[in-house]
């Protein structure tokens, strides 16, 4: 077997543990939790990513209080209702020798879900996307709800996670903390870099004490808000360096953006280049320290999640829609099966269905949180049997390798010059090339198994009887 990208796959230490490879699946929200309670797909979709060979895994965003549930599918941390759930799932992950991490998350004023209801707020300022006024917490309020992260990082040490991140990032309360464009406070959390970053500091340094040396805090933060008289990469630097002294942080993440006019950099689509915020990860490094920083953004191909690390880009890759589409996107490069990995296409239509409320769904991939979803492959037929497949859109070429995996013999007939069907016209449009990746996929699948396909030519009812 040949062993590739290997800055990708070697070893590294975040705070005290190590982890296998540097690839990390970023928070993503499933909504596949009912009742606020855990269920197995939204188990299988972490333990499917350990299996497929991600060395470390950050959960979903988990409710911190009963403030900051969202909705049935948000995963609360802040009660006993999970525990159960929690253990489990930490401990099929360490028997896959990967790392779990639970993202802790309150969304203060950013009330996307329920815009009608009265939030807790840092400041007076109305939330940009709701338009909502939130209460302004006082000092006291802004010390319980600072303890609810705590103990509930406590809570997911003593079911056996290895860590927790803070969801300091996107807008959410964390962040409205730091961000001079949100957080007018006149008390000891408003005012200057200090003061903004009090609120943070406070939080990691409860949980260090409570969770003891050996669990891992990380940050995911701005590197860059996109708003005026917010987080602009200068204030990221002064932030950053600001928290790498602390000694609390074990890592840093970068996620872009906020809910109001810079939403589209929160999960950078097709329309940007790919490791489009790398550099930005880059000049964040420079001021860590001995903070390691994971690198994040429309990282989908091997060779530049290799270049992030090999080039000092990050010390992490993490990567979320890449991750949804191919569980067994790690493994599958680390044995030189790069080309078997089904391409994500950024098009944000994973992004687009948890924002409806409905379960996490990709394009290509139809079995998100289910039991060996990672190296799934079609069960082999009782009997072999000749196929005829007419249509060369994505339907027939489903149909066709599908039907070649599970032992078929199988001939695609279309009438159209190349295969594709509809698809391939949207991948005609200015920017949506990256849909032709779908098409290649599985026209390669297909040749992997035997598919023969014949092109140009119209089949008649004497061609099938
Ligand atoms: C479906 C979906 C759900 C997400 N849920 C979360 C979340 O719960 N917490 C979070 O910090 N970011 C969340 N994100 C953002 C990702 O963690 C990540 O920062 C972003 O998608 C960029 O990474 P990528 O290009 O690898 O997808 C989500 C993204 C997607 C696509």
């Amino acid at each position: 077997m040949v062993f590739r990208f290997p800055s990708l796959f070697s070893e590294t230490k975040v705070g005290k543990k190590t982890l296998k490879n540097r690839i990390c699946l970023c928070a993503t929200v499933t909504n596949f939790a009912q009742n606020n309670k855990i269920t197995d797909s939204w188990r299988n979709f972490l333990l499917e990513r350990a299996r497929g060979g991600a060395a470390m895994l950050v959960t979903e965003v988990i409710a911190v209080d009963p403030e900051a549930i969202a909705q049935s599918s948000t995963i609360t941390g802040f009660d006993l209702t999970n525990e159960p759930g929690f253990k489990l799932i930490a401990n099929d992950v360490h028997k896959e020798d990967a790392l779990i991490i639970g993202q802790l998350w309150h969304p203060g004023r950013q009330q996307l879900w329920h815009p009608t209801k009265s939030p807790i707020g840092v400041s007076n300022l109305p939330d940009p996307y709701s338009g909502t006024v939130p209460h302004v917490m006082t000092t006291e309020e802004v010390l319980r709800v600072a303890e609810s992260y705590i103990s509930t990082a406590k809570r997911l040490s003593d079911c056996g996670f290895d860590g927790v991140e803070l969801h300091g990032a996107h807008g959410y309360l964390i962040m409205q903390f730091l961000s001079p464009a949100s957080n007018n406070r006149e008390d000891i959390f408003g005012g200057d870099l200090e003061a903004r970053t009090l609120f943070v500091r406070k939080v990691a340094e409860g949980i260090r004490e409570k969770c003891g040396q050996d669990f891992i805090i990380g940050l995911k933060m701005p590197a860059d808000e996109g708003v005026p008289g917010g987080v602009c990469p200068d204030e990221a630097v002064r932030i950053t360096t600001r928290l790498s002294k602390t000694g609390f942080f074990d890592y840093f993440a970068y996620g872009q953006g906020n809910f109001s006019l810079s939403l589209e950099n929160h999960v950078p689509d097709m329309y940007f280049d790919q490791g489009a915020f790398i550099e930005l990860h880059k000049k964040m490094r420079s001021v860590s320290g001995n903070v390691p920083v994971m690198a994040l953004g429309r990282i989908g191909e091997p060779s530049l999640a290799n270049k992030i690390i090999e080039e000092g880009f990050g010390d992490l890759v993490g990567m979320s829609r890449a991750l949804i589409t191919d569980p067994a996107w790690p493994e599958k490069a680390r044995s030189g099966n790069s080309q078997d990995i089904r391409p994500c296409v950024y098009d944000n239509f994973s992004w687009g269905e948890v924002h409806l409320g409905k379960p996490l769904a990709e394009h290509h991939n139809a079995f998100i949180g289910e039991a060996n979803e990672a190296f799934r492959l079609p069960e082999p037929a009782n009997f072999s049997k000749r196929v005829m497949i007419v249509g060369g859109g994505v339907s027939g070429l489903e149909a066709a390798w599908v039907a070649a995996a599970k032992g078929h013999g199988v001939t695609l007939f279309s009438s159209a010059s190349e295969l594709g069907g509809g698809l391939l016209l949207e991948s005609k449009l200015p920017g949506r090339q990256e849909m032709r990746r779908i098409i290649e996929h599985q026209i390669f699948s297909g040749e992997k198994y035997g598919v023969e396909y014949v092109l140009n030519y119209r089949v008649s009812a004497r061609d099938v009887v």
